[in-house]
């Protein structure tokens, strides 16, 4: 093959994998970005399924659930998520995006098919991962909700919404707090905090329904 058609043959593939990812088309309106609080989502497996899935070492931070495009939908098929595409970032999403019941690419990868290739065509596999460490490098929550004097805690409950106030006073935006109810405690317990973004991930924007599954009155935020 001469060197021409080769280049030619070039031009045309990169037209076919221009054409495969269109950018103009967004699928979402916005992203919500969760963060699980383990200790409240490992209690709750206890208390609704009477044993603990939760192997490891319960880590005493916020960590990433994932980064979803919203509204929910169901997800096309996207591209595989294979371990070799989170290599530059294995490390760092081991720490901040750790699986707290079974392997980590699992979870991962099941984020990935679920939620992350609807937003494909804006943010491809590594910039998805990327951005999701991004913007939890700029939430602490810990840190957040510290600064306002609401930390773990074995008994003393939260009004749910000093919560909400101390997440906005960060974001300048309503998150969304999502709860289970402990049975033993008969209260709702704090297992996720989410923030909601636009749909460049760059600027927040206020989450529907930021009282969740928590209710009107306290929380506990469990230690
Ligand atoms: C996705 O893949 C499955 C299995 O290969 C196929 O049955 C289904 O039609 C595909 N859906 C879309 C939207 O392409
Ligand atoms: C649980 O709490 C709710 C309201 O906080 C109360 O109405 C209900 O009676 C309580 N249930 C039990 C079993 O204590
Ligand atoms: C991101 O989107 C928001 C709202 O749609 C817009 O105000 C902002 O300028 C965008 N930022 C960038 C960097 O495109």
């Amino acid at each position: 093959m001469r060197f021409g058609n080769i280049m030619s043959l070039v031009f045309v593939l990169s037209l076919f994998l221009l054409l495969e990812v269109p950018k103009s088309c967004i699928a979402y309106d916005y992203f919500s970005f969760p963060q699980t609080w383990p200790k409240g989502y490992c209690n709750k497996q206890i208390d609704e399924h009477k044993t603990f899935h939760c192997p490891g070492k319960i880590p005493k931070k916020f960590i990433i659930h994932g980064l979803w495009p919203q509204p929910s939908q169901q997800a096309p098929n996207g591209s595989l998520l294979v371990e070799e595409d989170l290599k530059p970032v294995e490390k760092e999403l081991g720490l901040d995006w750790p699986n707290l019941i079974g392997k980590n690419f699992i979870f991962w990868r099941s984020e990935w098919q679920a939620h992350g290739v609807i937003s494909e065509a804006q943010f491809p596999k590594l910039e998805y991962f990327k951005t999701a460490l991004h913007i939890y490098k700029q939430n602490d929550l810990l840190e957040i909700l510290t600064k306002e004097k609401i930390v773990p805690k074995a008994k003393e409950v939260y009004s749910v919404t000093s919560v909400l106030e101390a997440v906005k006073k960060h974001t300048e935006h309503d998150p969304q707090v999502v709860c289970y109810t402990d049975s033993k405690k008969n209260v709702s317990a704090l297992y996720e905090i989410r923030i909601c973004l636009t749909s460049n991930a760059t600027s927040y924007r206020n989450c529907p329904n930021p009282h969740g599954s928590c209710g009107d009155g306290n929380l506990l935020f469990p230690k």
